[in-house]
């Protein structure tokens, strides 16, 4: 494919007679504000410093082929730009974007180059294109070398991201990710609409799950469901935020089963985690599990049930102020004393609850939530202190999601319950007073999904 014609003729005749290429970029309204102010913050905390941060290189996927292009987070915070090989370099406040240059007609690389051609990769944006579009400077990346000298000594960037930045710079700094980590948790208005952007197109991707459960059923399987709703995602936005999880029947208590190989049953739940990115690369994270021919066994329902009481209890946690872990103890303390009910922990519902003990975690292994933005599990870097021990404010975006995970093979359960998994995962925003749930058009009451999913499917 990507062998080239070799002949003289070919060669002078195509490099003549071509007009301008169309300016690929389209930001959306604010884009470029919001990241000016997220620029300034970030100089904020670092004066007199140089901060370098690169959008990174698609990875191999095999031999010459890649996969698709996601540009960094933290540099998309701070430029709006999703340019493959672009690096921003922050200077008391004064920001320059380096970014590859389109080749140009009567260059080789111009027919040539598989990799940056417009010929080979559709018309890319150059330094002029980025400067109109962005309200920032903007230079050819060859020059970043060069800018990288001068009177600062040190340049504070994050290693790993792009081999042309690593050659050009001495040292990595953990505090400057720990930093952006930290300010990306208060999400501006501008955020907060591209969340919600997010949500509502994963709440379409939902219903078109629900429209072809009858599909799946038939044959289809998860893999039908999974690319149901990567459909959505890819066309409304840049694509699923992570690897859609879709597990019906005994792969519902997997937790991270996106391999989606197995069949759908009529009498299964089915346990759809799936979010879409925008193509701002905000992304969704949203679980409901559904009763696939639209009714719930007893069992079934009797898990559904406690993991709903725990949701809502966690969710009205959620307020400024509060601690940040408060909901999650909320839902653990829910949680636990139902398993103590049903008789499933061999010790009180306090001492499961102690630190040294957390018997209930067997059928919850994972967290009951996380901060969301750019990265589904966004702010990552941040401090302990400023995450699982920080206090709740308005601008943070969050996941709530407890759940029960009863593996088919676990011998501590009475044969119903076994094979039963049940997550709820909403979206939310924390307000002045309380909290926004982005994902409160999909129903999470039982017989509002049962009803839900019998009125929507096929
Ligand atoms: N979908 C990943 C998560 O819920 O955290
Ligand atoms: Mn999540
Ligand atoms: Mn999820």
């Amino acid at each position: 494919m990507a062998k080239l014609v070799d002949a003289d003729g070919f060669r002078t005749y195509i490099r003549d007679g071509w007009g301008e290429w169309d300016n690929p970029i389209s930001l959306p309204q604010g884009a470029k504000e919001a990241a000016a102010a997220h620029r300034a913050r970030l100089a904020a905390q670092f004066p007199g410093r140089r901060i370098a941060l690169a959008a990174g290189r698609a990875h191999v996927r095999s031999n010459d082929t890649f996969h698709e292009f996601r540009a960094d987070s933290d540099f998309v915070w701070l430029t709006g730009c999703q340019a493959e090989g672009a690096v921003v370099v922050i200077e008391d406040g004064d920001a320059t974007l380096f970014v590859p240059t389109p080749s140009e007609a009567h260059t080789v690389d111009f027919f040539g180059d598989a990799d940056r051609s417009p010929f080979w990769i559709g018309a890319a944006a150059g330094p002029k294109q980025w400067t109109e579009a962005l309200d920032l400077t903007t230079r050819p990346i060859e020059d970043l070398a060069h800018a990288l000298k001068g009177r600062h000594p040190e340049t504070l960037t994050a290693k790993g991201v792009d081999p042309l930045l690593d050659s050009l710079t001495g040292s990595h700094s953990d505090e400057l990710r720990t930093v952006l980590s930290e300010l990306r948790r208060i999400k501006d208005d501008w955020e907060i609409g591209q969340l919600r952007q997010a949500v509502d197109a994963t709440v379409k991707g939902f219903l078109d799950v629900a429209a072809e459960l009858g599909q799946a059923v038939r044959g289809g399987g998860e893999r039908w469901l999974q690319g149901t709703f990567d459909r959505r995602a890819r066309t409304e936005g840049n694509g699923p935020g992570y690897t859609s999880i879709v597990a019906s029947g005994p792969h519902a208590p997997v937790l991270h089963w996106t391999r989606c190989d197995g069949q759908v049953n009529e009498a299964d739940l089915l346990l759809l985690d799936a979010g879409v990115e925008t193509r701002t690369l905000y992304t969704a994270d949203v679980t409901r599990t559904l009763p696939v021919g639209g009714e719930f066994s007893a069992a079934q329902r009797q898990v559904y049930d406690l993991v709903l009481r725990s949701h809502v209890a966690a969710l009205a946690e959620v307020k400024p102020g509060n601690d940040y872990s408060a909901f999650h103890h909320t839902a653990m303390r829910v949680l636990a004393e139902g398993l103590h009910d049903w008789g499933l922990l061999p010790v009180s519902v306090d001492k499961a609850l102690d630190p040294s003990g957390q018997h209930h975690r067997r059928y919850i292994v994972c967290g009951t939530g996380h901060f969301l933005g750019l990265d589904v599990h966004d702010c990552a870097d941040a401090r302990q202190e400023t995450y699982q021990q920080g206090i709740l404010e308005r601008g943070m975006a969050l996941t709530v999601e407890p759940g029960l995970y009863f593996h088919p093979n676990d011998e501590t359960l009475p044969p119903e319950l076994r094979g039963i998994g049940v997550r709820l995962e909403d979206d939310l925003v924390v307000t002045g007073d309380g909290a926004e749930v982005l994902s409160d058009a999909l129903p999470i009451d039982a017989d509002e999904i049962a009803a839900w999913v019998s009125r929507n499917r096929s």
